[in-house]
């Protein structure tokens, strides 16, 4: 890889700072050994979440001056849904203020006690969302998932013969097919267009409808546009078009690719799905011209969009993923390959081969990583539904990684060769690590409150 030179440059600058390692001992344990509970001044490179932390433009801070704050027919609500049915090609756009928000009214429209949503992968609130309505969410991903050394390149596709499978058992109780575009569950791995038609044909052929969770479509759209060869020179515009073009509508978490600290949207090609949704958007969100959000938060969004889609950035930040991936695996640990859009997924077994599952590794690693080096990492062990090819047979599996998602435009080379130096470090020392174990769990939502001490 040439040298990453970032295409933009810093006109802000926020003071990070590293504690002590005494500091950083002490501030691990005072937060139960969880990076949940670390206030972000104790750390020194956040890896923990790419979801509204990346870094405005010179032109979304510009454009948050023009906001309209008026409560109806804002007209930071006009640009907004302009750019917004420009880019998903949608006509109906019903603004929220983040991607939960949108889940919470598609859910209630659509699912019904019983129902079965198929899906590549859920995210962990739409999968939540999902079962507070009784229903089911399978996760129709290839097993290939679990491989973490399985180097084919769309490795967030659907594997046609478990939605094939599970809509011939269960089509009737299909309320929609979800592609996710993509997802931090599935190691960050993209979806190719030619999944996307595969899967818009079994649906026409159930008569199910299919929709998007839209929250990473850029980067989507990027490996597409440098994986498929009918789409080489495309531009990223055209490709998220197309993608769209096989659904009846999506829903973003706007503080992913299109780079705002807070917001997010739903979009239907149906006028009177639409309706039904902004119903429920006054109960919950606001009136449809604001949908919990400031007038600024609109024009930022706006602007955002559109830059998340730019070629160049696309490529730095995709770029920056892979050489981050490559530095780690040259510290002799294992990530998930090819290296997907907002992050790099490591495979904790690969540090503490001596740690069983019950030894909790995923939290050895973070709390090694904060300690070593001031680094907040996520991950976890995320249980989930899956069909099994042999039996046809909805079965629960779980999956667990470790997590460096990459905040958009906010660190430098420089920060990502550090945070591979405390990987090897963590790495030559791991076998010391005895392992975790859980010492408080509430029952609702337990893994934001989870608490841990060591072995
Ligand atoms: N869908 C996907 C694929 C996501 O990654 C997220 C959030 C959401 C929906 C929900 O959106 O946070 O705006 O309510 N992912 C964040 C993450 C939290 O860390 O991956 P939200």
């Amino acid at each position: 890889l040439a040298a990453l030179a970032e295409p933009y440059r810093i006109k802000v600058a926020e003071q990070i700072r590293l504690l002590s390692r005494p500091e950083r001992e002490e501030v691990l344990a005072a937060a139960h050994y969880s990076g949940i509970h670390i206030d972000a001044a104790d750390v020194f490179i956040d890896l923990m979440t790419d979801s509204g932390t990346g870094a405005m433009s010179s032109e979304q801070w510009a454009a948050l001056m023009r906001g309209d704050e008026s409560y109806f027919g804002s007209r930071s609500y006009q640009r907004f849904e302009t750019v917004s049915r420009e880019i998903t090609g949608y006509p109906h756009i019903v603004p929220t203020h983040q991607g939960r928000a949108a889940e919470k009214i598609i859910t209630e429209l659509l699912v019904r006690p019983g129902d079965v949503v198929l899906s590549n992968t859920h995210f962990d609130t739409t999968r939540g969302h999902i079962l507070h309505r009784q229903g089911v969410p399978v996760d129709c991903i290839g097993d290939w998932l679990w491989d973490f050394g399985d180097e084919r390149e769309f490795k967030g596709n659907f594997d046609l013969k478990k939605l094939e499978l599970a809509l011939a058992r269960h089509h009737s109780r299909v309320p929609f097919i979800l592609i996710t575009v993509l997802n931090n569950m599935a190691c960050s791995s993209p979806v190719s267009m030619q999944n996307i038609r595969e899967v818009k044909s079994l649906a026409d052929r159930y008569g199910v409808k299919v929709m998007f969770d839209a929250c990473r479509l850029a980067e989507n759209a990027y490996f597409i546009q440098q994986g498929e060869p009918e789409f080489s020179g495309v531009s990223i515009q055209d490709i998220v078009l197309e993608m769209f073009s096989y659904g009846d509508g999506c829903w973003m978490s706007a503080k992913k690719d299109a780079i705002v600290n807070i917001g997010g949207f739903c979009a239907f090609r149906d006028e009177s799905l639409a309706m039904r949704a902004k119903e429920l958007l006054v109960l919950y969100e606001g009136y449809p011209t604001y949908g919990g959000l400031a007038g600024r938060d609109l024009e930022a969004m706006a602007v955002g969009l559109r830059e998340g889609l730019d070629q160049e950035y696309l490529a730095h930040r995709i770029r920056q993923a892979a050489y981050l991936g490559r530095l780690i695996t040259e510290a002799d640990v294992s990530v998930s390959r090819p290296v997907g859009g907002s992050g790099v997924f490591v495979d904790v077994r690969s540090i503490y081969p001596h740690l069983s599952a019950e030894q909790l590794p995923t939290v050895a690693f973070a709390a090694d990583m904060f300690l070593e080096g001031g680094v907040r990492v996520g991950g976890a062990l995320f249980p989930m539904k899956t069909v099994d090819i042999g039996s046809g047979n909805i079965v629960d599996r779980s999956f667990e990684f470790s997590r460096l998602a990459i905040p958009r435009r906010t660190y430098t080379q420089g920060h990502l060769e550090y945070v591979a130096d405390i990987v090897a470090r963590v790495k030559s020392k791991a076998s010391e690590n005895m392992g975790y174990r859980v010492t408080y769990m509430p029952e609702t939502m337990g893994h934001f409150f989870v608490r841990f001490a060591p072995v």
